[in-house]
């Protein structure tokens, strides 16, 4: 932080950074808590292609949801057979431009989506499996429900087999949804999906070589027994005693604490409001669904940290609409002054990914911290309609 603010620029009104000794620690705990498995992360939680870059370079595969991320994760350096391709709306012409890339895994959303591939298709071919299991996940990110969008039902598993028999199917996919709290219910999704792979390899033997679990596990700290933890060893058990290629695709648990943002405080409103850089823009999600609970701190623009006794900000964003709050209420050091920072850690997940463009605001700058020193990854940027 320290390293940071005497690098701003003039026009840097706000700036985002990534946190790569975080980064790495949680690849680190995701790799140890399911060993021997490709992690695909996926490009959609943070698409800083610095970022994407410093993940292949670390060994990880990535998983794209559109024809763009596919070439983004090629930009990055990513092996074709690290990459997951898992669009549900593949058009004929995104099809051809990776049937032919050997070893992609591409996972088809619907069973008519298999008659747009070559007979000779040399990618690995996936369906998606809709597992209709309730993990919990909040309404708007479960995919899992019976009318979702995505994926084959698993009640249709006649259908199913049969499709996997009849086209060069390699693979069978499932992600619930995001933020699952219900670690039991996906125990029955993976076993479902395991189920029918089996099924189908009872009739064709070695026909289903690879299974993709998503990704879908929340954000935690590092510390004690933790969810990851728990869910590897669940996946583990699952799939003990056969010979699966298995992939995730995490995005959010990875993501979400690798990563921080400051802004400038500009106005001080008395009593209790702050003016700041980062609204809706940034915090897309959160000013239209619930606001995740951000640790925020307040440091001076001569690098002190403020440590007046907190009391209560609305943290107001800089879009023109009414809803656009960080928070309302939230303590804050009651010193706080125009001018200073506004520190909000764990931004490192579905934020810059989001960006709005509404009221036509720049692009903050965005950083990496590796431990030691700070550097600029990426200037501001205009955005251009
Ligand atoms: C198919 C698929 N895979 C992986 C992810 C990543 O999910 P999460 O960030 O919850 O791990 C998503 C999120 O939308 C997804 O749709």
């Amino acid at each position: 932080m320290l390293s940071l603010l005497p690098q701003l620029g003039v026009e840097d009104t706000a700036a985002i950074v990534a946190h790569l000794p975080r980064l790495k620690a949680r690849l680190a705990h995701l790799t140890a808590a399911m060993p021997g498995m490709q992690h695909s992360i996926a490009i959609k939680t943070n698409p800083q292609i610095s970022l994407l870059r410093t993940l292949v370079g670390w060994g990880y595969g990535l998983e794209a949801a559109s024809i763009e991320e596919v070439r983004r994760a090629k930009t990055a350096g990513c092996c074709v057979d690290q990459i997951v391709f898992d669009s549900p709306v593949k058009t004929r012409l995104e099809i051809a431009e990776v049937a032919y890339e050997r070893g992609m895994l591409v996972n088809v959303n619907t069973l008519d989506e298999l008659e747009r591939f070559p007979a000779d298709a040399t990618c690995v071919l996936g369906i998606r499996i809709n597992p209709q299991v309730h993990a919990g996940s909040p309404d708007m990110f479960d995919v899992s429900k019976n009318e979702s969008k995505f994926g084959v039902p698993i009640s249709n598993q006649s259908e199913l087999i049969r499709a996997a028999l009849a086209y060069p199917v390699g693979a069978l996919h499932i992600h619930s949804g995001s933020q699952m709290q219900n670690l039991e219910a996906q125990k029955e999704a993976l076993v479902g999906l395991r189920d029918v792979a089996l099924a189908i390899n009872a009739l064709a033997p070695g026909k289903i070589h690879t299974l993709d679990i998503g990704g879908g596990l929340p954000s935690e700290p590092l510390e004690g027994q933790t969810k990851m933890a728990s869910y590897g060893a669940m996946v583990q058990e699952v799939f003990r005693g056969t010979s699966f290629k298995l992939v995730t695709e995490f995005g959010q648990w990875v993501h979400a604490s690798a990563g921080f943002a400051l802004t400038a405080i500009e106005y001080v409103i008395h009593p209790d409001r702050i003016f700041v850089h980062l609204g809706a823009d940034f915090f897309m999600r959160d000013a239209y669904t619930t606001a995740r609970p951000f640790p925020l701190a307040v440091i001076s623009s001569r690098g002190e940290w403020r440590g007046g006794q907190q009391r209560p900000f609305d943290i107001a964003g800089p879009l023109c609409f009414a809803g656009d709050y960080l928070a309302h209420k939230k303590n804050l050091p009651g010193d706080l002054q125009e001018s200073d920072y506004l520190v909000i850690d764990e931004t490192g997940a579905n934020t810059y990914a989001l960006w709005s463009r509404h009221c036509s605001r720049t692009v903050p700058s965005y950083w990496a911290w590796d431990g030691n020193s700070i550097v600029k990854w990426a200037e501001r940027q205009t955005i251009g309609f």
